[in-house]
């Protein structure tokens, strides 16, 4: 499944030829399974008057697999869900279980060999100082694996950009490179499971498709499980078969990839989302199998 060098509302409902729909639903009972399950999550920030109420009682299954888009205005919580789940934030309630395994309030490094995130800024999430090969060694220390040499060059073809940027530093890297970088250092502890939060939204239209192509490829070759955060529908249809839609802290519905295509959204607010992109429906097909090239 490739799309052309731009990427922006247009490949909403395009009819690229997704992969089969694996269902997302809320748990009744608490199993286990392999994935994530979330169930019941509440996240806070603040105390007392000054408290917000950044995730409410959001429910949601991303079985092993799966590729789940987390999408909704700005502000409506989605960034916190993936940040409880890493551990980044410690104030939240409910349950949260990873391939079965309830996690508290701190993550063990056994959690991190299997949960990775990537964020939206390639700019920020890289050390200015730190090289390329330095970043990716860093990271297989600590995830106690050897064979550095043979990894890191392996790791750097699979991204895109091949053993001569091993010695580069950030500032000899264009933002792309940046983000095929953090792609790199997160898949460097073999993780099952990517967060990724808004993966393409810093980068020029010209470069997201090219990284979301490279995280379309990944996933199948890897046999990866995606729960991504976008506010941006076309990104989320790309590279997911389902979506959960979020408004003011509350998942307010759940629907396939198909059914967005077909504009059976339920919801009021997801009809909203949907209708604010059916001005791109036009511009369907044009973007089904074209070829980009690598590493910009
Ligand atoms: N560290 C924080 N301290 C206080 N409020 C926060 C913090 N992080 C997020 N929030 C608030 O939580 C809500 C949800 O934020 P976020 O999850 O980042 O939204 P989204 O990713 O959907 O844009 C927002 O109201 C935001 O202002
Ligand atoms: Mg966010």
């Amino acid at each position: 499944m490739r799309i052309q060098e731009t990427c922006h509302d247009s490949f909403l409902l395009s009819g690229i030829g997704w992969t089969p729909y694996r269902n997302i639903y809320r748990v009744d009972g608490l199993h286990m399974t392999q994935g994530i399950v979330i169930e019941g999550l509440d996240v806070w920030f603040g105390e007392h008057a000054e408290r917000v109420q950044a995730v409410k009682g959001v429910s949601l299954e991303v079985a092993a697999g799966a590729s789940v888009g987390l999408v909704g205005e700005s502000g409506s919580g989605k960034s916190t869900i993936l940040r409880a789940l890493t551990g980044l934030v410690s104030t939240w309630s409910g349950h949260l279980q990873v391939d079965g395994e309830t996690l508290g309030k701190r993550r063990s490094r056994a959690f991190y060999d299997k949960v990775q995130m990537v964020f939206q800024d390639p700019y920020a999430s890289l050390h200015p100082r730190h090289s390329v090969d330095q970043v990716l060694s860093e990271t297989l220390a600590l995830h106690k694996l050897g064979d550095v040499d043979r990894r890191i060059v392996g790791l750097l073809e699979d991204v895109g950009l091949g053993r001569q940027f091993r010695f580069r530093y950030p500032h000899q890297l264009s933002g792309g490179q940046r983000q095929r970088v953090a792609i790199a250092r997160a898949l460097a502890a073999e993780p099952s499971i990517l967060l990724l939060d808004e993966p393409t939204s810093a980068l020029d239209v010209s470069v997201q498709a090219e990284i979301l192509n490279l995280l379309s490829d990944l996933r199948e070759q890897r046999q990866l499980t995606y729960l991504m955060v976008s506010h941006n529908l076309a990104v989320v249809a790309h590279l997911c078969e389902s979506i959960a839609v979020m408004q003011n802290g509350q998942l307010v519905e759940t629907l396939s990839v198909q059914d967005l295509r077909a504009m059976q959204a339920t919801e009021p607010y997801t009809r909203e989302l949907l209708k604010s992109s059916m001005g791109y429906v036009r511009s369907t097909q044009r973007a089904d199998d074209s070829q980009t090239s690598p590493a910009n």
